[in-house]
């Protein structure tokens, strides 16, 4: 008996199980976010706990007549569960729900296959697609016939399922072929790059932290940007131009998230690579979210997956401006290298922190210098403070403050020339002339 699959739509059922396993646990309010962003509209929500999956249905018979009455209830056309079901579970779900079934990794590639914009994009997205099919192939699934090319394929006596399978087979071939040749032109990209040393930043993060707007914000490369998960899934590279350092290629990639199924990691591995080969790494977060630690870790994790785990990374904490008073800032280790960047990549507000902050990890020259500020030049004394710049400060009995400050050359002149020609009472005395014993004020 051949059995075709139900039809997909849009209206859908979510179901999340709590199970005991760690493991197993998967976050139900980023599925709502997931099964959003891959335009479905979620039309009931329903929730349960188990010890471990019945092996035929993934829920018990209770939760089953659960679903089937809310499926019938809201004229449901698909039921996405936020787990990984086996192919059997699948099928037998869909014959008893009556409706499409799609799983926790169906629904992401179906993301990612909306997604996908470069040619080496697409062509990795449907090789995860149809790895995840061939799992899944049972006689029946006629909606394959569509694909085949007709005259003569079938041979004597060759089951559907056969023929099949021996299709998916052959695109997988001639898409490994594909992609290789890509991978090839991209490591001719690669090694060019290299010969004109240029420094290599990239853009990593959990996905809907930003990346895509601080990239253009960074670039001003006019980069599409969605509230969506995973608007971006080619690793985009561009030229920029850092103050007191020069060009770098920055490049954006694909937002990660957690528990992303394994073969998707594999699958987009080769778009990691820039990631893996970076000079730096800047990981952006979305600091308004309250699960931002726990994404930290996640993306942390991938990283190590794909080997970038000991790469040096800058923190950029974004969306400040949706935390009521934040301002910009570079937070410095012990060793006084920047860790972290307080920006808003929506309002503009610390981008300049940000590329000052890039160019000193990447090894922009560096002065130490002593400033003499008059009382009126608080703006100069808080921008030095926002830059992480002020290592020592002291006040004299005329009130004018001495600081000692450590920037990129660059910087610093940008910043004097600002205060206007004369540096309005502004004195540069030489870092060497700086006592400890003076010191009224250590930072
Ligand atoms: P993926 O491609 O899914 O990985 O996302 P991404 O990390 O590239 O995020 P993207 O730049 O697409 O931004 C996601 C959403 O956050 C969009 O709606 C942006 O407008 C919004 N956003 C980005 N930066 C800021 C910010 O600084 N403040 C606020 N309020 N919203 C921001």
């Amino acid at each position: 008996m051949f059995f075709e699959r139900p039809d997909t739509g849009e209206r859908s059922i979510l179901v999340h199980i709590s199970l005991q396993s760690e493991y197993e646990q998967e976050d139900s309010s980023e599925f709502e976010e997931l099964v959003i962003s891959a335009g479905a509209v979620p039309v009931a929500n329903i929730k349960g706990a188990r010890k471990q999956p019945s092996p035929n249905y993934f829920v018990g018979s209770g939760k089953l007549d659960e679903i089937a009455a809310a499926v019938h209830a809201c004229k449901a056309e698909v039921v996405l569960f936020n787990h990984t079901l086996s192919p059997s579970q699948e099928r037998n779900l869909e014959q008893h729900l009556q409706c499409r079934v799609l799983d926790r990794t169906g629904l992401i590639l179906d993301i990612f296959a909306q997604r996908a914009l470069s040619h080496e994009g697409k062509l990795q997205v449907e090789l995860a697609q149809l790895k995840h099919l061939s799992t899944r192939l049972k006689r029946g699934w006629t909606h394959l016939d569509r694909q085949k090319g007709g005259i003569g394929l079938r041979g004597a006596g060759e089951s559907q399922l056969e023929l099949d399978q021996r299709m998916i087979g052959r695109r997988i071939k001639s898409i490994n072929k594909s992609l290789a040749r890509v991978r090839g032109q991209r490591e001719q990209g690669r090694r060019s790059r290299k010969r004109a040393e240029m420094a290599t930043v990239s853009l990593v993060g959990y996905t809907n932290a930003g990346k895509s707007s601080l990239f253009n914000g960074l670039t001003d490369a006019g980069n599409y940007v969605a509230d969506q998960l995973f608007a971006t899934l080619d690793s985009t590279l561009r030229r920029v131009a850092l103050p007191s350092y020069g060009e770098a290629i920055l490049a954006d990639t694909v937002g990660f998230i957690s528990h992303l199924p394994h073969q998707l990691v594999e699958a987009f591995r080769a778009t990691l690579e820039e990631t893996v080969e970076a000079n730096l790494l800047l990981h952006v977060i979305d600091a308004a979210n309250e699960s931002h630690a726990e994404n930290i870790e996640h993306v942390n994790t991938v990283l190590n997956g794909i080997g970038a785990g000991n790469a040096t990374q800058l923190q950029v904490f974004n969306k400040l401006d949706l935390i009521p008073g934040r301002a910009p800032c570079i937070q410095r280790d012990e060793n006084g290298r920047p860790y972290r960047v307080w920006v808003s990549a929506k309002t503009g507000a610390g981008i300049d922190l940000l590329t000052e902050a890039l160019a000193e990890l990447l090894g922009g020259e560096f002065v130490t210098q002593t400033l003499k500020l008059a009382p009126r030049q608080a703006r100069l004394r808080s921008q030095l403070y926002e830059r992480g710049a002020v290592e020592q400060e002291q006040v004299d009995e005329e009130g004018f403050y001495h600081l000692k400050v450590r920037l990129p050359s660059g910087d610093l002149q940008r910043l004097l020339e600002q205060e206007g020609p004369a540096h309005c009472g502004l004195q540069q005395e030489p870092a060497a002339n700086w006592s400890g014993a003076q010191k009224l004020r250590a930072v």
